[in-house]
């Protein structure tokens, strides 16, 4: 990653992000399989219109969208702009700008092709050989149990090799296995047709400027990374808490569970950005060792550290919510946890005894994304006769979303004639100091992968790492016929949640505060 793209005290980032690019991605067919499929309407499509607007796309960039189903070049050109023009109605979509630039729409959608193809069949894969030569990215944009044999039928058809010094790149999408087993058979027939270098395993969450500031606010400055340790960190809790349910998604959530589909991927990229030592450099393979070391480190979890819950019928901010049971495509006996909260232990130097906590859950009581590093409690000698419950010990909070920005909680003098504190917080917000332009996150992924850069794409054992701390919590719960916790939606999750922080005589930071 450049650094300038992390460290910018410009105005507006996005910006500066192509003038210290300066070079446009060099030219690449793009061929994304599932060219009909949600992640390429919302996601892949926004990015690449947002990339021809900040001119990072060469005028040899094109695009081939590869699906089963009949279809023409104008056909999903026309597609792809009905979705785009939907983004103009919708304030609250992943991607919202009061209009769409038909310059940039115009360049985008000229690029694009369709080519109908069932990928599965390397017979109908491997006419696509005939459009594609130099530099080529394939976008696994697929269910999952698809990716190793697409993989393998590109890698048959002659796709993947790289020749004359043109690249072939693949982006494989999440979930990359479902535990670690499977996340190392995915691993081993990936790597039996590409290299290592070629294989781009994303998560979105590393496309947060949120989450890549994290490691410029610890590492750009000098003040943080001395407190940054045992002696002085009492705990961490790690965040990432929604409003919303399982909604149409049923079919793909009732067999993954809210601790496959968000922990081992992006609550461990948030750990590992947090929690990693410094790294000597931002290169790909420095960033990704610093992590892999981490959660080396990172002890199994132990199943009574590990908390799950289901939502029931309620309501969630003045919205009726069905229980998670009667959603559709869901089991009425399912045992598929929707909220899931962890005790991790980290057993190095810097965390020994420092308990990092993490949550993630679907329906409760508010959207909230968030890291908090609690230090530890000042000496209350000089406040002898202020009671305890007043001293707020420190707590650093990294805001990802919805809000933007850090946190300091303090404690400060309440005005007038006697000693008296009050918490109190220091705050930026991304808004009062940057200008924000409308983006999706996958736009520097995308242009990282066109470029070659894979800081912030995870390598095989990075992967593996993390699946190998979840297992025991997998595995208990297979074992164990009692099921999730139920919960009613639009409260904060299930009670043994807050009873695992209790009895280390701790508490969940509320879901639903509002921070200054
Ligand atoms: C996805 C999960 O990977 O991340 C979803 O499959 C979840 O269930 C989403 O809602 C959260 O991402 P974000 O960017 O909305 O916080």
């Amino acid at each position: 990653m450049d650094p300038k793209q992390v460290v910018s005290s410009d105005p507006q980032p996005r910006q500066k992000l192509a003038a210290s690019a300066s070079a446009k991605a060099p030219p690449c067919t793009l061929i994304i399989f599932g060219a009909h499929g949600d992640l390429t309407k919302r996601l892949l499509t926004p990015a690449l219109y947002n990339l021809v607007g900040a001119g990072l796309l060469d005028d040899g960039f094109k695009v081939i969208g590869v699906d089963r189903v009949d279809g023409s070049d104008e056909s999903w050109r026309d597609e792809l702009g009905q979705t785009m023009q939907e983004f103009t109605k919708d304030p609250d979509a992943e991607f919202y700008t009061p209009e769409i630039n038909q310059d940039w729409w115009k360049s985008l959608s000229g690029r694009m092709h369709y080519y109908k193809a069932d990928f599965t069949d390397i017979g109908q894969l491997e006419g696509l050989k005939a459009h594609v030569s130099g530099n080529v990215l394939f976008y696994m944009a697929v269910a999952s149990r698809f990716f190793a044999t697409v993989v393998e039928n590109i890698g048959k058809a002659g796709m993947t090799k790289e020749e004359d010094g043109a690249f072939r790149r693949v982006v494989v999408e999440k979930p990359f296995g479902s535990d670690l087993v499977s996340a190392q058979e995915l691993n081993a027939r990936l790597l039996a047709v590409l290299d290592e270098t070629q294989i781009y395993r994303i998560d979105h969450f590393l496309g947060k400027e949120t989450v890549q500031n994290i490691l410029a606010m610890r590492f750009g400055n000098g003040i943080f990374e001395p407190l940054w340790r045992r002696e002085y960190v009492d705990h961490v809790q790690i965040t990432a808490c929604e409003t919303v349910g399982v909604e149409g998604r049923g079919a793909f959530y009732e067999p993954t569970g809210a601790l496959r589909d968000m922990i081992p991927n992006h609550l461990f990229q948030l750990l590992s950005m947090v929690a990693m030592e410094p790294p000597n450099s931002f290169s790909a393979e420095t960033v990704r060792t610093a992590k892999e070391q981490l959660f080396e480190a990172v002890q199994p979890v132990r199943p009574e550290n590990a908390i799950r819950g289901q939502y029931t019928a309620g309501s969630v901010q003045g919205r009726e919510v069905q229980a998670y049971r009667d959603s559709p495509g869901v089991a009425h006996d399912s045992v598929t946890e929707t909220y899931v909260a962890l005790k991790l232990e980290i057993e190095n130097w810097r965390w020994s005894g420092v308990p990092f906590y993490m949550r993630t859950g679907k329906s409760l009581t508010g959207r909230l994304t968030e890291v908090v590093v609690h230090f530890r409690q000042a000496p209350l000698a000089v406040f002898a006769d202020t009671p305890i419950d007043k001293l707020a010990p420190n707590n650093l909070t990294l805001n990802i979303q919805p809000r933007q920005g850090i946190t300091l909680g303090l404690s400060a003098k309440i005005p007038g004639p006697k000693m008296d504190l009050g918490a109190v917080q220091m705050s930026f917000r991304y808004e009062d100091a940057f200008s924000l332009t409308p983006n999706v996150g996958y736009e520097t992924l995308l242009y990282d992968v066109l470029i070659g850069d894979a800081t912030l794409f995870q390598r095989a054992d990075n992967i593996e790492a993390a699946w190998r701390v979840v297992d025991p919590a997998l595995k208990a719960w297979a074992a164990d016929a009692s099921g999730p916790e139920p919960y009613a939606a639009g409260t904060a999750g299930p009670a043994g949640a807050d009873a695992l922080l209790k009895r280390d005589g701790r508490q969940w930071m509320p879901l639903d505060r509002d921070d200054g």
